[in-house]
């Protein structure tokens, strides 16, 4: 159970505490955020609700703490990195059971979120190890006009504080995914984990605090976004910003100083299929793409468009898939469970409503019970309704009839968002030409799009982001480049 056994120390009361210089504390604020469980919407837990005076302290030990850190073997990080990534598996109950009440994500896939973070973590440092271990060493001679009697060494070094704001989603993966080549890359981290998923996040930097990390490397402050939220992105002390979530990042990126941002902010991920494609194939990953965790994952399929000529076989494969999809709660395992809050239900109500009433064809009924929506396929949806648009991030799923190829691709480029997209087909050069001609920061071929596996890059083109993750190149962009130039009184050329 959460905040128990080894979790213990991480409670006071109901409320769960904060992480600072390796500590957990209560705030000075004396006031808790509550976190209501999505499927009885009651509150399930409490975190302390931080003040704008803890964030600075927080950041001011995080400043201190890096600078040892980054004198710190790269094995040595790397070995604690492999520790952490240990207890986190060793505690995937309590964690996942966290993600359950929390986010009401289906008890089994709670369990795999924790224990992909714990492969991530360790990924992580394997990479870290490599990639760091190495820079470049160039020679003056190349560039016209110069002899060689410049040798210059650069190597990559960490940025300083790296501030982490995972979403609801997956609130312990995309935590790991920014705190992993974070810290390998000799940083320090402060987390700011989503209100929905604070428990799950403070009970993995729980982990992190038993492997034997630096006091005040990491720390985990929670609290109103209200309150603490602009000032810890406008913080001077934040060296760089990781944020996943939605246009809350459009607005951080505009007040956030001259350091790297790396964001991931949805998508509305289209899947084109031609009329080659192998349509049940075509319609489990429409199942999978749309439906897994009800439609809450940035690279969900987000539009079907799929050629007049296979769209009612399509429709039809896809219909009886979902009549097969079970629904209630996370802790049965349900495919379907409640969305994360009643505000988010309202907004998929909004859009379900928009495309009756403009003439959608409803494959299903519309039923509604609390947060928990029934899955629902939306056919012949035309380009005046909302739902053609807009991220539902909900069980609802829009099928676009389209006359051609081009249409397809018109449609999914005509979107501001530019995450995923997929195309399906047996002709590997249409596929190809579409990819290429489709502006999405990854186009999969034959299959849903998902981020993973983790070490992939993933990035967002248009509004759906900055910068690109996975593994390596989130450990490349928390780093900076430094050199240092050797300047020889006389020409040396090295002689074999
Ligand atoms: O929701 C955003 C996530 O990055 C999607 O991850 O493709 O593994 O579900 P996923």
């Amino acid at each position: 159970m959460a905040g128990n056994g080894v979790f213990g120390e991480i409670i006071d009361g109901d409320v769960f505490k904060y992480y600072a210089d390796g500590e957990w504390k209560k705030s000075s604020s004396g006031k808790s955020v509550s976190i209501i469980n999505p499927t009885t919407r009651k509150v399930q837990y409490k975190v302390q609700a931080c003040t704008q005076e803890e964030v600075n302290k927080v950041m001011e030990i995080a400043k201190v703490a890096q600078k040892a850190w980054a004198k710190t073997p790269l094995w040595k990080r790397a070995e604690l990195l492999h520790k952490a990534a240990a207890i986190l598996k060793e505690h995937k109950a309590p964690i996942g059971e966290c993600l359950v009440k929390e986010i009401a994500k289906p008890a089994k896939d709670s369990v795999t979120e924790v224990v992909r973070s714990g492969d991530l973590v360790s990924y992580c440092a394997e990479e870290g190890v490599r990639l760091l271990g190495q820079g470049t060493f160039l020679v003056s001679d190349s560039f016209p006009g110069n002899e060689r009697t410049k040798y210059c060494l650069s190597s990559k070094i960490p940025l300083g504080v790296v501030l982490a704001i995972p979403p609801f989603n997956y609130p312990v993966n995309l935590a790991v995914s920014k705190i992993g080549p974070a810290l390998i890359a000799g940083n320090s981290l402060v987390l700011k984990p989503p209100t929905q998923g604070a428990v799950a996040c403070l009970h993995m930097v729980h982990c992190f605090h038993l492997a034997g990390f630096p006091k005040g490397l990491i720390s985990c402050i929670t609290g109103k976004g209200s309150e603490i939220g602009d000032f810890l992105t406008m913080h001077p002390g934040v060296n760089c910003i990781s944020f996943t979530g939605g246009d809350t990042g459009i607005a951080i990126s505009k007040k956030a100083g001259m350091i790297p941002l790396q964001m991931e902010l949805g998508g509305k991920d289209a899947c084109i299929v031609l009329e080659d494609a192998d349509l049940d194939l075509v319609a489990s990953n429409i199942i999978k793409g749309g439906f897994s965790y009800s439609g809450q994952r940035c690279t969900a399929v987000k539009v079907v468009l799929v050629m007049e000529s296979v769209a009612d076989t399509l429709v039809e494969k896809v219909k009886t898939k979902v009549a097969k999809l079970t629904v209630g709660p996370p802790e049965d395992n349900c495919d379907i469970t409640p969305v994360v809050s009643e505000s988010s239900a309202n907004f998929i109500e909004g859009l379900v409503n928009d495309a009756k009433q403009k003439g959608a064809t409803f494959c299903q009924e519309y039923k509604r019970d609390g947060n928990l929506i029934w899955p629902l396929l939306l056919d012949n949806v035309r380009p005046d309704m909302r739902i053609a648009w807009e991220e539902p991030f909900g069980p609802v799923l829009p099928v676009i009839r389209i006359g051609s190829i081009e249409e397809g691709i018109h449609h999914c480029n005509a979107s501001n968002f530019g995450l995923q997209g997929c195309v399906f087909t047996k002709d590997i050069n249409k596929a190809m030409l579409i990819s290429d001609a489709m502006e999405t920061g990854t186009v999969q071929i034959n299959s849903a799009p998902a981020r993973g596996p983790d070490h992939f890059p993933f990035q967002g083109l248009k509004d759906s982001g900055i910068g690109s993750q996975g593994i390596t190149n989130s450990i490349n962009m928390m780093t900076k480049v430094k050199s240092t130039v050797i300047n020889l009184p006389t020409p040396s050329y090295t002689m074999g």
